[in-house]
Formats: structure tokens, C-alpha cells, sequence
């Protein structure tokens, strides 16, 4: 019997590589029937090394086949993070016979003799479905000598303006430029001097827009900006955004520049960005992110690989009180590894009272509907007495994640924490969607408003939830919980 994907801690409906490092998520884009992940990669250990593109494909977003590396470093440097577009029209010239993949990514140098990066970015083409790769000679295409954090150019074609739009990682900034021909660039603007969060370097950008309620005449441009761990925060790595306009130069916040919105208030959701080239007829914006957090990720107890991505999630926008907001929940595909439901109704919570085993692979819909218990909330079990805790407190208005006795915890001093996120009851319900894996937790609160994303190690498998309400009473008015199905036992 092959242990592969068999291995303790193994996600088993998360992508992860078969073996080594992995860090962001690179390069999405749907062409021909298949969704490409390429991913940093580092095929020769299981921490952060010279970095290349790793690949795989999926058809449904859940189920991922391994292809070999998309690209090695060369002699402009390692391979950093880029994405990728379908060049429809030829407008870079690298395609004579119908439209191919070009990506667009990082060549991570030094100056010779110094420790000082040189990056710059660089265009790589696909006439084989991303199969194989060959590096454009004109290499590297836009370079900033002056600014040694210069990474990540997400890029996407802009209708209105018929231009292609790059959108740099610039040190505490983003740098937008236009092009013609995806190897010509031209500065466009510059954005983010002052707002938001600047606790950390800023990394893997992203500039899309969407439809607010699903109102495609009233639309909005949101951008994703992931902060580095600068070493001080409790939380590391994490990824803001902001929302606002965008003509095809400038990007203009409608938020005041001290807001700062955080996609995740899990510790682990970081570098992620969206697909590309999704067709108009399906319509979604589809984001992926890493499921680690920079301040422990080499440190994570796995062996033969390391680090997975989250699930994939669709974002949309929604207007509240407070404004325009990004939410987020799982792809309808996840629907695939569902296994059997079992629904329990009308239950009514008290202390620790109420109890279910469940699969180590398992999703939990349901809604707590307060009563006048002061707060309430479900234990993730271990055999082994590890406790993962997810615990609304109705008087603070937020809700936290406690994985301080999730597991093996030994290996960093950060990631025994307690996760919290600001919440509000909706009508006296709290409705929480779980994605429990072997060795993360995914929540969902309140249909994607507040997502939480957290790795935890358990000694032995989760088996079971259990209730609590403190205090007084909290009623359940359902509770769905689903087995799934392992996307490597097919
Ligand atoms: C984000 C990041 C990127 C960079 C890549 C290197 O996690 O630091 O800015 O391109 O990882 O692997």
C-alpha cells in the first residue's frame, strides 16, 4: 500500500504537493476546461529555498493532479510570484496559432557582490496548456532598480481601456502599469502611501471587480494587499483589501485611509489572489490562498511536505451599515467529496451538555440562535483530549478560535493563539459553516461575511463536537454535519 497522501497531518481535500516546500499560490488561470494552481516551490527540501513555479491541475477545483515544475530559476533569478492570463488575441506575438497562457512573475536576484534584491518581472508563454513553458528572451520586462521590494505582478486585460493592467507589490505600496503587448510597460499610478495596514511588507496584490448584492450595474473594484510578518504582530502574515474605483490608471479608496479590512481572521490565509480568464458565462471571481502564516511555516510539524492552500473560495461584495464588503465562502464544488448528512434539529444547549461524533474529515452547517446563555459555542475533539475551540461572546460581539490545546503546539511560540474576529448576531443567529481537515479548520460565519482560517496539528484525529452554552441556554436550531470524502482515495 503507497503511504502517499496517507501521511500524518496530510490534508486530505486541501491541495498540498506531494512532497517539499510550498508558499503562494501563483498564477491561476481556467483555460481549456482546466483551473491551473502553479505555486512557489522548492523541490529540494522541505523549507523555503530557491524558488520555482510548481504545478498542478484541476477540473472542479477540489480533485488536483501534480504535473512536474512549470519553471526553474534562471539566469535572471529565482522564480518568484506572478500570475497568468490567456493572450486571446496574440497581443504579445508569442502565439501565431490560437490563444496560449503567458505568465507574468518575479526574477528574485541579488546585485552581484551584495545582499542588496534585484527584481524584476519577467514573461514566460504556454502553446501546450501550461505543459511546458519557455522563458521570453526580452527577459526581464519592467525593472526598478531604485525600489529593491518590487514582486508579484498580478496582471489582467482591462476592457474598457483594451490594456493590460499590472498591478506590483512596491514595498508599502502598489504600482500599477499599463501595456499593449504584455512586454512593454508603462508606469500608471501608485497607490497606498497611507492607507491601511503597513505593519509588514506588501506582498501578492490583486485588483478585480464585482457586483455589490449580485447588482451587475452597481459594481466596485476590490484589492487584495497580503502585510509580512514583521516579527512584532501577534497575527504574522495576514492580507487586507479596499475597496473603491478603478478607471484602468487609478485606484481611489472610498474608504477613510486608517480603515483597514482584513480578508481572514485566522492566522493561516496568506499571498492568496484570484483566478484569471474565469468565462463571463460563469461569472465568479475564485480566490485561493496559502494556509500558513510566515511566522512559523518552516516550522509546521510535516515531514515529507510542507504548507497547503485553503479551500477554493468564491469573494463577492455585500453592502452593510459599515459599507462594501468582501465575503467569501467555498466553491459549490466542494458539494463532490460530500459524503452523508445527518441533521439534528431544535436542539437546545446547556453547560457542556451535547455531544456528537464525527468523521476526522468533516463539515458542520448550522445556526446558534441566542437565548440567555452569555456565550456558546462548539468543541472540536480529539481522541487525545486536543480541543480545538470556536466560542461567540454575545456581549463583545466577537468570535474566537482557541487553538491553544489544538495538538502539537511544541514547534513555535506563535501558534498556540487564540484567533478573534469582530461579529454581529443577525437576528439572534450565528451561522457557522466548518471545514475540518486533518490538520486545518476553515469557518465561514454568517454566510461568508467573517472567515477564519486556522491550521491546527492534532495528536490523534478529531471525533467529535461538543456544545456549550454558558451561563444560561443557546438553542441550535439545526445542525447539518456532513462526512467528506478524501480527494486522493479516487
Ligand atoms: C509572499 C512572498 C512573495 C514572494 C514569494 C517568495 O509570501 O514573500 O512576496 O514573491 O513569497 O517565495
Amino acid at each position: 500500500m503507497t503511504m502517499k497522501y496517507k501521511e500524518k497531518h496530510r490534508p486530505q481535500f486541501h491541495f498540498s504537493p506531494e512532497e517539499k516546500w510550498m508558499n503562494d499560490p501563483n498564477g491561476m488561470v481556467f483555460f481549456n476546461d482546466e483551473y491551473h494552481l502553479f505555486y512557489q516551490y522548492h523541490p529540494h527540501g522541505t523549507t523555503w529555498g530557491p524558488m520555482h513555479w510548481g504545478h498542478a491541475v484541476s477540473r472542479d477545483l477540489i480533485c488536483w493532479e501534480q504535473l512536474p515544475i512549470a519553471l526553474y530559476p534562471d539566469e535572471h533569478g529565482a522564480i518568484f510570484s506572478g500570475s497568468a492570463v490567456v493572450d486571446w488575441d496574440n497581443t504579445s506575438g508569442f502565439f501565431e496559432e490560437g490563444p496560449g497562457l503567458v505568465a507574468i512573475y518575479t526574477s528574485a536576484d541579488h546585485y552581484p557582490e551584495s545582499d542588496r534584491p534585484l527584481q524584476r518581472q519577467s514573461l514566460a508563454f504556454s502553446k501546450d496548456n501550461g505543459r511546458t513553458w519557455v522563458t521570453y528572451e526580452g527577459n526581464p520586462v519592467l525593472s526598478d532598480e531604485n525600489i529593491p521590494d518590487y514582486r508579484d505582478p498580478k496582471v489582467f486585460w482591462h476592457h474598457e481601456t483594451k490594456k493590460w493592467v499590472m498591478i506590483l507589490a512596491t514595498g508599502q505600496t502598489v504600482m500599477i502599469y499599463t501595456s499593449l503587448n504584455l512586454k512593454n510597460w508603462e508606469f500608471a499610478s501608485e497607490f497606498g502611501h497611507n492607507a491601511g495596514s503597513h505593519d509588514g511588507v506588501w506582498e501578492c496584490p490583486d485588483l478585480f471587480k464585482l457586483p455589490i448584492d449580485g447588482d451587475e450595474n452597481n459594481q466596485k473594484w476590490a484589492m487584495l494587499v497580503s502585510i509580512g510578518d514583521n516579527g512584532k504582530s501577534k497575527e504574522g502574515s495576514r492580507t487586507q483589501y479596499f475597496i473603491g474605483d478603478f478607471d484602468g490608471t487609478t485606484f481611489v479608496n472610498e474608504n477613510p485611509d486608517e480603515t483597514i479590512l482584513w480578508l481572514d481572521y485566522g492566522r493561516d490565509n496568506y499571498a492568496g489572489v484570484s483566478w484569471s480568464d474565469i468565462p463571463k458565462e460563469d461569472g465568479r471571481r475564485i480566490y485561493i490562498g496559502w494556509m500558513s502564516n510566515w511566522r512559523y511555516a518552516n516550522l509546521v510539524p510535516t515531514e515529507v511536505w510542507r504548507s497547503a492552500m485553503t479551500l477554493p473560495r468564491e469573494l463577492s461584495l455585500t453592502s452593510g451599515e459599515e459599507g462594501v464588503r468582501l465575503v467569501q465562502n467555498p466553491v459549490a464544488e466542494i458539494e463532490g467529496i460530500r459524503k452523508e448528512t445527518k441533521v439534528h434539529e431544535d436542539l437546545v444547549i446547556r453547560d457542556t451538555g451535547t455531544s456528537y461524533p464525527i468523521s476526522e474529515l468533516t463539515e458542520v452547517n448550522l445556526k446558534f440562535k441566542k437565548e440567555n446563555g452569555t456565550s456558546f459555542g462548539l468543541v472540536i475533539q480529539s481522541s487525545q483530549e486536543g480541543k480545538t475551540i470556536i466560542h461567540f461572546d454575545v456581549a463583545k460581539e466577537m468570535l474566537f478560535v482557541d487553538r491553544t490545546n489544538s495538538g502539537d503546539n511544541s514547534f513555535s511560540d506563535s501558534f498556540p493563539t487564540v484567533q478573534e474576529a469582530p461579529l454581529k448576531l443577525k437576528d439572534g443567529i450565528l451561522k457557522l459553516q466548518v471545514f475540518i481537515d486533518t490538520s486545518s479548520i476553515e469557518i465561514f460565519a454568517n454566510d461568508g461575511e467573517v472567515a477564519i482560517t486556522s491550521l491546527i496539528f492534532p495528536n490523534e484525529a478529531v471525533n467529535q463536537l461538543q456544545f456549550f452554552s454558558n451561563e444560561g441556554i443557546t438553542n441550535v436550531p439545526i445542525l447539518k454535519v456532513t462526512e467528506l470524502n478524501s480527494i486522493w482515495s479516487k
